[in-house]
C-alpha cells in the first residue's frame, strides 16, 4: 500500500498539471496545524516565482480543479498561497479498511528491492557491556526491524571487538598472572595441552587492570604490544587463549542481548576481517594510496573544505599490526563479497564520527564498494543522570547493562505489586513493561542528543512512555475480549460517528508515514511520535464512546474495527521498536 501523502500528492499533482503547471508542485504534507486542516500543499509558493503569478491565484486554480476530487471534503485555498485538504470521510475510511487487509498494515514497501547490513552492538570481548552500549544495541535492532518491516533485505552484524590492542593487554596480563598455563608454554600443543577454563569475574576484570598498568609499567607494555602481533599471527597458544576468552564473552554477551530481544543474523568480529586484510592492503598498494608516515602505513583522506582537521587514516602500525580501522575497511571488503549492499549503517557513539568519515573516504577512493553504495554512520549522545552528566553508578563507576537492566525490571516489579490485573508470571511481565520503559525512555528522543535517564518518568502510565502504550493495548485487549473479537481477525468500519473516531482514524492512516521518516533520518523516534499519537487519539475515543454498551450495530461493529485496527498498529510499532506487549497489567 502507498503512503497516504504519496496517494494524495499524485491527485495534487494531476490538479497542478491540469492548470499548466509543473505536476513537481504539488506534493502535499501532513498540515503542521491539524486544527486548521489535515494536509497541505504549499507547492503555488514555489510555483509563484517561476510562473510569475501571485500564489494566491495559482492556490485557488489549483483547489478549483480539485474540486469534486473524492479524496477531499474540504479543499481551501489559503493567503499568501497554501493549499489545505481535509479527507473525506469515505476516502479516511476506504484507507483504514485497506490498511486493515493490506498484509503489510499499511506499511509502505520500499520500491526496489535493497540489501541493508546494520554494524550495531559493537561489543568488546573480555569487556563486560556497560550502559554505553544499550543505546546502539536499541536503536540498531530497531532500525533492523524497521526496514525490514519496509521490504528491505536486511542483515544485523554485531562487529564484536575482538583483534585490537586491548586483546594483547588482556593476554599478557593472564601471562604474568597465570605463567604456568599451557598456552605460554613455547612449544604448546593444540592438540595435547589443555587450556583452564576462564573466570569470567576475573576476565572482567584483567583488561581495565592491564590498561592502567600498561601506562605505567614501559615493559609490560612493550609485552603486550608483541601479543597482538603474536595474536594477529595466530601464533599457537595465544591464538588458544584467545579462543576460550572470546568463547565465554560471547556466552555472557548473547544472554544480555537476549534479555533485551536482540538478536543478530551474523556474529562477525574484527577478527573475522582478518582474511580480507590482504586484499585490502594490495588494493591500497595497487592504487597508490598507502604511504609512509612515522613508520605506520597511512592513507590521506583530508578533503579541500574540511571545516575540521581530517586526519591520514592508519592502516598497519609500524609493528605490522593491524587496528580499529583497519579492520572495518576489511570488514567492509568482506560485506561487499559476502552481500553486496546498497547501505551499511554503523551505530556507536557520536565521538566516533571522525573515525567513520576517514574509513568511508578512505573506502570510497579505493573503490571497495560502488560509488552508489551509501555508507551512513548513526552517531548517537549519551544517556545522562538528572546532572546531565554521563551516568554513573553511586559509586561513580560505570554501570554495567546487566545492572541496569536488573534495576529497571525489579522498579517495574515494584509498581505492579498492587496490580490486580496480572494474570500470568509477574517477573515476565515485569520485565516487558520495564524493557518497554527503558527503550521508548530512549528511544522517542532524537538519537544525537542526550537524554536523562528518569526511571519513575519512564515507568509512568501517563505521557510518552513505554508503560503509557503497554498499558492502552491492554485496554483494547480487554474490549475485544469482552466482545469476543480475536486479534487477528480482520474487522472492517463502515463509518465515522464523531470527532473522535475520525480523529483516531487519521492517526491510524498516517502510521505508514512513519516507517520512511524513521528510515530516512535513521530515527526510531518517528516510530515512537506514530504510536504515541495513535494512543492519545485512542484514549479520547475510549474516554467519548461507550463501545460495548453501543446499542446501534453499525456503530458498534466500526469503533471494534477501529479498537482492532489501534491494536495491530500499536503491536506492529511496538515490536519494530523491539517492545514485547503484555496481555493485561
Ligand atoms: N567495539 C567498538 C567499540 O566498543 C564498536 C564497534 C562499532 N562498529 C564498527 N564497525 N566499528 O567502540
Amino acid at each position: 500500500m502507498k503512503k497516504l501523502t504519496a496517494r494524495l500528492t499524485e491527485t495534487v499533482s494531476a490538479a497542478f498539471e491540469k492548470c499548466g503547471y509543473d505536476p513537481a508542485l504539488g506534493s502535499v504534507s501532513v498540515s503542521d496545524r491539524l486544527d486548521l486542516c489535515q494536509f497541505q500543499c504549499n507547492g503555488a509558493l514555489s510555483g509563484a516565482k517561476i510562473y510569475h503569478k501571485a500564489p494566491i491565484i495559482i492556490a485557488k486554480e489549483v483547489a478549483e480543479a480539485l474540486s469534486g476530487a473524492s479524496e477531499f471534503s474540504k479543499i481551501e485555498a489559503v493567503p499568501p498561497g497554501f493549499i489545505n485538504l481535509t479527507l473525506s470521510d469515505g476516502f479516511l475510511l476506504s484507507v483504514i479498511n485497506e490498511t486493515a487487509r493490506d498484509e503489510n498494515l499499511g506499511v509502505p514497501q520500499c520500491e526496489k528491492p535493497e540489501t541493508v547490513v546494520i554494524d550495531y552492538g559493537g561489543p568488546n570481548v573480555a569487556k563486560p557491556l556497560h550502559i554505553g552500549h544499550l543505546r546502539s544495541a536499541i536503536i540498531g535492532e530497531a532500525l533492523k526491524r524497521t526496514a525490514r518491516a519496509t521490504g528491505r533485505k536486511v542483515i544485523g552484524d554485531v562487529h564484536f571487538g575482538d583483534w585490537g590492542t586491548p586483546y594483547g593487554l588482556t593476554i599478557a596480563e593472564y601471562k604474568v598472572r597465570h605463567p604456568d598455563w599451557a598456552c605460554f608454554k613455547e612449544d604448546f600443543d593444540p592438540e595435547k595441552d589443555v587450556i583452564p577454563d576462564i573466570d569470567e569475574a576475573e576476565m572482567n576484570e584483567i583488561y581495565p587492570f592491564a590498561s592502567a598498568k600498561s601506562k605505567e609499567d614501559p615493559d609490560f607494555k612493550i609485552a603486550s604490544r608483541q601479543t597482538v602481533v603474536d595474536l594477529q599471527n595466530r601464533r599457537p597458544g595465544v591464538y588458544d587463549l584467545w579462543k576460550k576468552i572470546k568463547d565465554v564473552s560471547v556466552e555472557s554477551v548473547r544472554k544480555i542481548y537476549s534479555n533485551l530481544s536482540v538478536d543478530f543474523d551474523c556474529w562477525y568480529g574484527e577478527s573475522d576481517s582478518d582474511q580480507y586484510t590482504g586484499e585490502l592492503l594490495k588494493i591500497l598498494t595497487e592504487k597508490g594510496l598507502l604511504h609512509e608516515s612515522d613508520g605506520a602505513q597511512v592513507v590521506d583522506v583530508s578533503q579541500e573544505g574540511d571545516k575540521i582537521d581530517v586526519p591520514p587514516i592508519i592502516i598497519k602500525k609500524s609493528d605490522g599490526s593491524s587496528i580499529y580501522a583497519t579492520f572495518d575497511l576489511a570488514t567492509i571488503i568482506q560485506r561487499e563479497h559476502d552481500f553486496k549492499p546498497d547501505q551499511i549503517w554503523y551505530l556507536t557513539d557520536k565521538r566516533q564520527n571522525l573515525h567513520f568519515v576517514q574509513v568511508f573516504r578512505c573506502a570510497k577512493k579505493a573503490g571497495l564498494v560502488p560509488e552508489t553504495t551509501e555508507l551512513r554512520h548513526l552517531g548517537f549522545g549519551a544517556m545522562t543522570g538528572p546532572d546531565g552528566k554521563p551516568f554513573k553508578t553511586r559509586d561513580g563507576g560505570v554501570m554495567q547493562l546487566s545492572t541496569l537492566i536488573n534495576t529497571v525490571e525489579e522498579a517495574a516489579l515494584e509498581k505492579l505489586k498492587d496490580s490486580e490485573y496480572i494474570t500470568g508470571d509477574r517477573r515476565e511481565a515485569a520485565h516487558k513493561i520495564g524493557m518497554a520503559a527503558l527503550k521508548f525512555g530512549d528511544m522517542q528522543n532524537q538519537p544525537l542528543k542526550d537524554y536523562v535517564f528518569d526511571l519513575d518518568k519512564f515507568l509512568s502510565f501517563d505521557g510518552k512512555t513505554g508503560t503509557y502504550l503497554l498499558y492502552t493495548v491492554t485496554r483494547i485487549n480487554s474490549i475485544l475480549k469482552k466482545a469476543d473479537v480475536g486479534f487477528d481477525e480482520v474487522l472492517c468500519a463502515v463509518g465515522f460517528f464523531g470527532k473522535s473516531d475520525r480523529d483516531l482514524a487519521l492517526a491510524l492512516a498516517l502510521c505508514g508515514e512513519s516507517f520512511e521518516k524513521a528510515l530516512a533520518d535513521l530515527a526510531p523516534s518517528a516510530l515512537c511520535e506514530s504510536a504515541y499519537g495513535v494512543a492519545t487519539e485512542f484514549s479520547k475515543f475510549y474516554r467519548d464512546n461507550r463501545i460495548l454498551s453501543e446499542g446501534d450495530p453499525e456503530k458498534r461493529a466500526s469503533w471494534l474495527a477501529l479498537c482492532l485496527l489501534t491494536r495491530r498498529l500499536l503491536v506492529k510499532l511496538l515490536d519494530c521498536l523491539g517492545i514485547e506487549t503484555v496481555e493485561n497489567m
